[in-house]
């Protein structure tokens, strides 16, 4: 877990092959948005299914978590960067909201700071079990920066597959 926080997104290294920004406000209607725009920028690269939703899940909990926590329904941007690569994505959502006073309690399982709101304090955790790697950098009165990293393995399955049937 202390690995997770502060690993950097190794596929940051390589040059994406593609890459796109979206900005857009902290709209509760945004959230199904910002996911289903996040899928059809990856599905060029025609991972599985379930890769598929696996970004779209975790895309969906940063993207509400900046709503909700980050500008708590205040008005504000977030910001969503997908760099593909040839075999991963990194996405970072970014809100310039209130931040976060203690990341490495905010990424309990179990914890919310909102309980009374029926949060199931699972978001971080969800994250981290759909995507590869979750960095999260914040500054209380400064907003978050959540950046993951999906690699796509069923493309390697793929390849090898097609070497196979050669
Ligand atoms: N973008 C954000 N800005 C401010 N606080 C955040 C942000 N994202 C998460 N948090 C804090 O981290 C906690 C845990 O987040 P999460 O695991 O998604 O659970 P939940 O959203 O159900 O509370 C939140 O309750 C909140 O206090
Ligand atoms: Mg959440």
């Amino acid at each position: 877990m202390m690995a997770k926080d502060n690993g950097t997104a190794s596929a940051g290294k390589k040059k994406p092959i593609n890459e796109m920004t979206l900005i857009f406000p902290a709209l509760s209607r945004n959230e199904s948005f910002a996911r289903v725009v996040a899928a059809s920028f990856i599905s060029q690269l025609d991972p599985s299914i379930e890769e598929l939703a696996d970004v779209r899940t975790a895309v969906s909990e940063a993207v509400t978590n900046a709503i909700i926590h980050g500008y708590e329904d205040k008005a504000g941007n977030i910001k969503m960067i997908c760099l593909l690569y040839d075999d991963s994505v990194e996405i970072t959502v970014i809100d310039e909201g209130k931040g976060i006073e203690n990341i490495e309690l905010a990424r309990q399982p179990l914890y919310t700071s909102k309980p009374d709101m029926e949060r199931s304090g699972m978001g971080f955790t969800v994250m981290e079990t759909f995507m590869d790697e979750v960095k999260v950098e914040s500054e209380v009165g400064k907003g978050t920066k959540v950046t993951m990293l999906k690699y796509f393995k069923s493309l390697k399955d793929k390849e090898r597959r097609a070497k196979n049937d050669k």
